[in-house]
Formats: C-alpha cells, structure tokens, sequence
C-alpha cells in the first residue's frame, strides 16, 4: 500500500495538525473549506477572464477611490455570499466595502470575524499575471446579536488563522493557524486543494528585493540608503541583491515566503493623503504578517512588528516590510540609523 500522505486535502490537514485548537478544529475546517470553495469559482473566472466579459473597468471607483475592476466586483460577491451564509461568521469587511458587512437576514452569527482583500492585485488582470485573494481570521469579542467593526478591529497578533490565494500557473490556497504554514494546491480535476508545501519556512536571509523603484524619489533617506546598499556588491555573495516586482502583493509574497529576501512598501511622499503608503492594515499587511512570523521571518512598520499594530480605522494604511529575518532586521537599522525623528 502506497504511503498515506498522497491527497491530504484541506479537511485531514486540519485534523491531523489541529490538536492544539479542539475547539476550533471543526470550525475552523469549515471556515476553510469555505473559502476554498469560493477561490474554486473564482479561479474558474480567472482562469477564462480572457474569454469572456469579465475583464476590464466597471467605470466605478471604490471606497479606496480606486477603478474598480469586474473582477474585484465578482470575487468580493463571491467570498462575501459564500462566507456571510457559512454561519462562521458574526461580521465581515472588505477591501471593497467602505463599512463592514453583516450576516444577512436568517443566517447564523458565528464566533469569527473575517477581513479579505477580495482580488489583490487588480491592475495586474488584463495582462494575465497573478492574482490573488487576501483573509484574516479573528475570534469574536463583541457579545449581542449582530458582530460589529470592533470584531474585525483587533491586533494581527490576536489572528485566528490568516491565508492567501494565488490564482497563477496554478490555484494555491496558504494559510497558517497559528502552526506553521502550510500550501495547497487545487487540483481541478478532483477539485480539491490537495498539500503540496508542508510546513513552509523563510530562509534566514534573502538574495532579491521586491519594491516599486519608481517611488524612489518619493522615499525617505533611510530607504534610499538601504535600497543603494542592496545594489552593491554583498560581501558574502559577492553580487547585489536581484529586483523582483510583480505588483500584485500575493504573487511578490508568495515569492518572499517560498524563496526568502524581502518586499517592501515603504511610506513615501507621493500622494498626501497616503502618507503611511499604500498597503492596507486589515486585509493585507496584518495577515501576510501573520504567515512571515509563522514562517519564521519577519514582517515590521519600519518601527515595529506590523503585528502589534492597534487598528484605528477600518481601511488604515502601514508601511511594509517583510520577508527573511536579517534583511528586515538591516532595513529598520537604515531606518533607525537616518530615519529617526522624521
Ligand atoms: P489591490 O489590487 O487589492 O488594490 O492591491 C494592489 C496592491 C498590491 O497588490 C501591490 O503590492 C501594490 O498594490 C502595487 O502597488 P504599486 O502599483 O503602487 O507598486
Ligand atoms: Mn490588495
Ligand atoms: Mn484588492
């Protein structure tokens, strides 16, 4: 008989590595496969946008005062509908919806709250690079009927599980319950998301940087001294540091977990009304933050673990740096070292 490991899906992982939750392992593995079932139908859109009328603009703008893609629209449907009827849930809040959402009418309310970046990476449809979708999972602590923001306004270091999608060459669901981080990629033709990275750890250091360089003259000193360092020759390797920047977080995150280095979105001065840069809190930086600690690397403000970050507001935006331990370790030295009282 052949080992036991072939086809562990989603529902005996859980049960197998989730001795330390009993009382969440159920829970928890419906919450999952909920979203694994959402991610199925948007991976199948995804996956055929180029075929049919699902690409381009809806011409509306959201709440971040960004063009809306149909694809945005669709996978917030999508994950919102499939997660609000789960009964797992007490409240829900998107990237796309300026307020937090309730369970509708008739639906149970659960003992979780969920945050989601529905499609990250929008800019990058309609050239066909990866995509992905974004979740962070915390326990409820509001009591009463309706869950409300303060469910969804908690500290990334309180995180029940955090996760992403990524719809690429292939439709991979990462996530971390709090023990380790853990891949799985769907096969469709089972339609199941089988384990393919058990336990997924960042290497101690890193050989890329990740960053969008045409920021440079918007940065701060402190950043423009450590991105010069990293295009010098490394005294250990001999060579710089190699670029990558794919634009979309989940695919330059997926990278960073998988092979180390670092990503960063610094603040910067372009847009004053994004003085703390571009990436949101809730539904980005905390739960990617999430799975760089359970992975052992690091993931900071510049000034600070982006998991202690107290949320003030639903939308709020961090600078992000994350990825191998020691490159985001030498970046807040830049910072401390140039930065310090700006
Ligand atoms: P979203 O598509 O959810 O709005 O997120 C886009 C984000 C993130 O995916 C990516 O890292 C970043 O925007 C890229 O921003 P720039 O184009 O400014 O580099
Ligand atoms: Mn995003
Ligand atoms: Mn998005």
């Amino acid at each position: 008989m052949t080992d036991g490991q072939i086809g562990i899906n989603l529902t005996r992982h859980i049960h197998e590595k989730q001795k330390q939750y009993p009382e969440a392992t159920g829970e928890l593995t419906g919450i999952l496969n909920q979203l694994a079932f959402a991610a199925k139908i948007v991976s199948r859109e995804v996956n055929k946008a180029g075929l049919v009328e699902i690409l381009g603009l809806t011409g509306e703008k959201n709440i971040q005062g960004e063009q809306v893609m149909k694809l945005d629209v669709f996978a917030n449907d999508v994950f919102l509908n499939i997660l609000g009827k789960s009964g797992h849930f007490c409240v829900m809040a998107s990237e796309e919806e300026e307020d937090v959402i309730h369970v509708p009418e008739g639906y149970k309310r659960g003992r979780y709250a969920i945050a989601l970046d529905p499609l990250d990476g929008s800019s990058n449809i309609d050239v066909n690079v990866n995509i992905g979708t974004i979740f962070s999972i915390h326990r409820r602590v509001s009591d009463g009927d309706e869950g409300c923001e303060r469910d969804i306004m908690q500290a990334g270091r309180k995180l029940v599980a955090a996760g992403y999608i990524v719809y690429g060459s292939s439709t991979m669901l990462v996530m971390s319950t709090g023990n380790g981080v853990h891949g799985f990629t769907l096969d469709p033709s089972v339609g199941e998301f089988l384990e393919s990275h058990t336990n997924i750890r960042i290497p101690a250091r890193g050989k890329t940087y990740s960053i969008n360089e045409g920021n440079y003259p918007y940065w701060s000193i402190g950043i423009r001294k450590y991105i010069d360092h990293l295009k010098e020759k490394d005294k250990e390797s001999g060579r710089p540091y190699s670029g990558r920047y794919i634009g979309s977080m989940v695919a330059d995150m997926h990278r960073t977990l998988l092979k180390g280095g670092i990503f960063m979105y610094p603040a910067d001065k372009k847009d004053p009304k994004k003085p703390h840069g571009k990436l949101r809190l809730l539904y980005e930086c905390s739960p990617m933050a999430f799975l760089c600690e359970q992975a052992g690397g690091a993931a900071s403000t510049g000034n600070g673990a982006v998991l202690d970050v107290e949320p003030t507001q639903l939308h709020q935006r961090v600078p992000f740096f994350a990825g191998s331990m020691e490159d985001v370790r030498l970046v807040e030295d830049y910072i401390r070292r140039y930065d310090d009282g700006d």
